[in-house]
């Protein structure tokens, strides 16, 4: 996958050359450039934002770099995401559709955001997803640039050791994932389950569902509310 990323702050990035994405850049797996905004700006102060039409405080991108600067990255068939906290919401879901692109732009939006007129243009042109972390407000988008290709670089192909490491995780199935132990079987007094040191496999399968069951229910009810009725058993009972 390819994945350019366009922001005023390129530092802000840096964490995509380490961990586990870093090391899905040099298996040539992933291969990202960040850009400077402000390369495709044209006055001494190198300005990328102005005052809003209509008044109002803050100030919005200007519409003149970002259109050169999406001229320069956004080819056809690439698919630009816009995180907005006007957007649709991540989730595991938007994860799986952006690890099936072969190229991803970004554009980091600063202040109010950017003159909707670049956002309209680029979606004549290509495909455009404004994409929101969630109900809450981030000085900008590069945060979100971090954890969106956190969440996609861990589904590319060849990137996670143990796919099956994919099967159970939460959200893989609309459930919260169960608690997790290992060694010692005692730690200050607690003891892990004993059906999980059993050996029984099918009992520890039950366990592990129904404690999944048991923890959806009560931390988000509304996933286990949104559930297709198909992926609930007669055999389910909670913990
Ligand atoms: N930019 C500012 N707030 C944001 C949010 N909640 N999600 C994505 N991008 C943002």
């Amino acid at each position: 996958m390819r994945a350019d990323i366009v922001t005023i702050f390129p530092e802000y990035l840096a964490p995509l050359d380490l961990s586990l994405i870093g090391k899905a850049r040099s298996a040539g797996l992933l291969d990202v450039a960040v850009h400077d905004l402000r390369d495709w700006t044209h006055d001494v102060h190198r300005t990328v934002d102005d005052t809003p039409y209509g008044g109002g405080p803050g100030m919005v991108m200007r519409p003149e770099p970002w259109g050169e600067a999406l001229d320069a990255v956004f080819p056809p068939g690439a698919h630009l995401v816009v995180p907005s906290p006007a957007g649709a919401l991540f989730t595991q879901r938007t994860a799986h559709e952006l690890a099936a692109e072969s190229h991803l732009v970004f554009a980091c939006g600063r202040y109010e955001g950017i003159d909707q007129r670049v956002l309209d243009e680029a979606a004549a042109r290509g495909r455009v997803s404004e994409i929101s972390l969630g109900d809450y407000v981030l000085f900008g988008g590069e945060v979100a640039v971090l954890v969106i290709m956190e969440a996609v670089t861990r589904l590319l192909p060849g990137v996670l050791g143990n796919a099956d490491s994919l099967v159970d995780e939460s959200h893989a199935d609309g459930l919260l994932e169960t608690p997790v132990y290992t060694k010692p079987a005692v730690w200050r007094g607690r003891e892990v389950p004993d059906v999980l040191r059993s050996g029984d496999h099918g009992r520890i399968a039950r366990w592990r569902r129904a404690a999944a069951l048991t923890r959806t229910a009560q931390r988000r009810p509304d996933l286990l509310a949104a559930l297709d009725p198909a992926k609930l058993s007669k055999h389910d009972v909670t913990t």
